[in-house]
């Protein structure tokens, strides 16, 4: 069976930030027609001929593993770059790579990088499709649409109106940050809550969100509390984050750094762990997500993160059919358009 794809109009995929509403719902729809493919095996060939290349600079399990799963069931030919043994490590810059790699006939590049705006720069020098799977703590738009394909699927009362709090390290989660501009664009209403040094300034944190908040939406699109009991009382789903342990030295100054570094672990795991108790704030039937990977013990109890309000492998297993809707959009626009797509 052959999917004609509606025009797409965006080259890359950056930055969930910059998707509108009819987007994100075209991206969902896709969505639910390749999961039908995934289980009826059916073959589908929107990516036959084509080349993908992965290149990871920072570890990953689920975002890597979908895209080549995603990819081989469009029919791509999939091939990795692992950093650590490539040219890189003899001082080849990233751009130079992103044109070796073009040169070699790679039509779909997919990036992880511990630096934001890594994928727009490599996007900038590679003539086909760029896709940020990860970059900093600036966007992770895979996870997002996931993360929302997920909500969609789960939530009984859909996604507008519905209630989400993400919960932990927000200043430093990507996820947090394309979360929070997916589903406000999709209705929801979403708290951001965590320890005070973890928390954003919404203005330069998401500017686009932040004139969404100063709009006037009632109730508002997004809160911000330090107060737990507050964040989880009445919420659909919850969301815990994984603290980012690896970026807290990175971001900013000395003192800056100091000031975010936040509380100890123990500190962090009384105030702030969702517990069955903690959850029992929320909705009868709230849902528990986590983007992966989880500490247990720290932002989440085993008990809740395996119990029978966790759909943490729902995300996991929906980002293939999500990652195959978002490839096979971006091939149809280069199909449609060539380079003269935009981003
Ligand atoms: N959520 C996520 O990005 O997981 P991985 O790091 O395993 O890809």
């Amino acid at each position: 069976m052959n999917f004609r794809a509606p025009p797409w109009r965006h080259q890359h995929l950056l930055d969930v930030a910059g998707l509108a509403a009819d987007e994100l719902a075209r991206v969902l729809e896709l969505a639910d027609d390749m999961a039908a493919s995934l289980r009826t095996r059916t073959r589908r060939d929107e990516l036959a001929g084509q080349r993908l290349v992965t290149l990871f600079s920072e570890p990953s399990t689920r975002t890597r593993l979908s895209f080549e799963v995603a990819a081989r069931a469009l029919g791509a030919e999939v091939s990795h770059l692992e950093p650590p043994t490539s040219s890189m490590v003899k001082g080849e810059s990233l751009v130079d790579t992103v044109r070796t790699l073009a040169a070699l006939g790679a039509d779909v590049l997919v990036i992880r990088h511990r630096r934001g705006g890594a994928p727009a720069l490599a996007a900038r020098h590679f003539p086909g499709h760029v896709i940020n799977a990860g970059d900093g703590t600036h966007a992770h738009p895979t996870q997002a649409l996931s993360d929302l394909y997920t909500l969609r699927r789960r939530l009984a009362r859909g996604l507008s109106g519905a209630r989400v709090t993400i919960l932990g390290d927000i200043l430093h989660s990507r996820v947090a940050r394309s979360n929070a501009w997916s589903l406000t664009t999709a209705g929801a209403q979403v708290t951001l809550c965590g320890p005070a040094e973890w928390l954003p300034d919404i203005a330069t944190w998401l500017p686009n969100l932040a004139e969404r908040v100063a709009g006037g939406a009632s109730p508002p699109a997004v809160r911000v509390t330090t107060d737990i009991d507050t964040a989880l009382s009445e919420a659909d789903a919850v969301m815990t984050l994984r603290i980012q342990n690896e970026r807290l030295s990175r971001t900013g100054g000395s003192r800056a750094r100091a000031s975010r570094l936040g509380p100890s672990p123990a500190e962090y795991v009384r105030r702030y762990r969702l517990t069955s108790q903690r959850l029992a704030l929320a909705r009868p039937d709230a849902i528990v997500l986590h983007p992966g990977p989880v500490n247990e013990g720290v932002e989440i109890t085993r008990e809740v993160s395996s119990g029978p309000r966790s759909v943490i492998l729902d995300q996991v297993a929906n980002g293939v059919p999500v990652r195959m809707a978002m490839l096979a959009l971006l091939s149809a626009a280069g199909a449609a358009t060539g380079s003269g797509a935009r981003d």
